[in-house]
């Protein structure tokens, strides 16, 4: 099978191709930042809020942005022009290769951009009506969530020790509350009311998340962003994960135990119709969604 054209410093040219200097920032610090963004039948999903949340991801780093939005569209297109299926976008910017290894940040480096598109596969109906299971964690990481950078480590080490324990997703505790997971953001329902905790630097701004909260208004359902208690986790009515790749799953174990009566609820069946719905519309050519 060809090697997929990936997209780097300007060039189009096969993954196996594409090189980055072992002296980029990004490989020796981790200092960059990057997006995943779905593409739908050919349609790029919330683009200007990913490319929102970038711009403000090198901001909060010190990297002004190296595209408009509009550069960025033309690159992403063609980048998934031809490909049918659903791709998602990867999308990486780092501060640059230097000439040596210093931690004070260079002045002048050209910043490194990388773009790949990879086949998804959005969790079937089936898999999502059989939710997935989580393990609360203390959330070891550090103080500027928001930022979505690509230093990983503590995200990789505590999705790990999830899956180590038999589930798909950690639920990460600080302070007592309830904060997001390790590739998501959480959300609970209690008494009809769907809650999830405000932005802040303790969290990722998910584009899932803030999707949901709109469908929910649209739909008339009550919503609020608090936090949220290790106690109002356990006895929430509802548990939901939300991100780009995995949508909206419903938790349907908790630390061993099923959560609940085992099965997704109804609140989370009206938010995922809906944000199918979304995406549909999306499919079938509207602007946005
Ligand atoms: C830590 C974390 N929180 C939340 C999310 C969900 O964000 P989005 O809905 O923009 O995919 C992700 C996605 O990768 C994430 O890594």
């Amino acid at each position: 099978m060809n090697s997929p054209l990936v997209y780097l410093n300007g060039d189009f040219l096969p993954l196996d191709q594409a090189r980055v200097p072992v002296l980029d920032r990004g490989f020796l610090f981790g200092d960059g930042v990057y997006e995943v963004i779905p593409a739908y039948a050919g349609h790029l999903f919330r683009l200007d809020q990913h490319l929102d949340r970038l711009r403000d991801s090198l901001a909060a780093i010190r990297m002004s942005p190296p595209l408009s939005h509009a550069q960025w569209r033309e690159l992403l297109q063609r980048l998934i022009q031809g490909r049918s299926g659903d791709l998602g976008i990867y999308l990486q910017v780092t501060r640059g290769a230097d000439s040596k290894r210093d931690h004070e940040i260079p002045q002048g480096l050209s910043p490194t951009l990388f773009a790949m598109a990879t086949p998804i596969t959005p969790p079937s109906p089936e898999q999502a009506e059989l939710g997935i299971s989580c393990i609360t964690l203390d959330d070891i990481r550090w103080a500027h969530c928001n930022v979505k950078a690509v230093t990983l480590l503590a995200n990789v080490l505590l999705k790990q020790q999830a899956i180590d324990e038999g589930s798909q997703e950690a639920i990460l505790i600080r302070d007592g509350q309830a904060i997001e997971g390790s590739t998501s953001n959480l959300f609970i329902v209690k008494d009809g009311l769907i809650i999830t905790p405000p932005k802040g630097p303790q969290l990722l701004p998910g584009i899932t998340r803030d999707l949901v909260l709109e469908l929910a208004a649209e739909a008339g359902l009550p919503y609020a962003e608090a936090s949220i208690g290790f106690d109002e986790l356990q006895n929430a009515d509802e548990i939901w994960m939300t991100s780009s790749t995995k949508e909206v799953m419903a938790v349907t174990r908790l630390n061993g135990q099923p959560f609940g009566n085992g099965q997704p609820g109804p609140i989370w069946r009206q938010i995922t119709q809906l944000y199918q719905a979304c995406k549909e519309r999306l499919r079938l050519g509207a602007e946005t969604c």
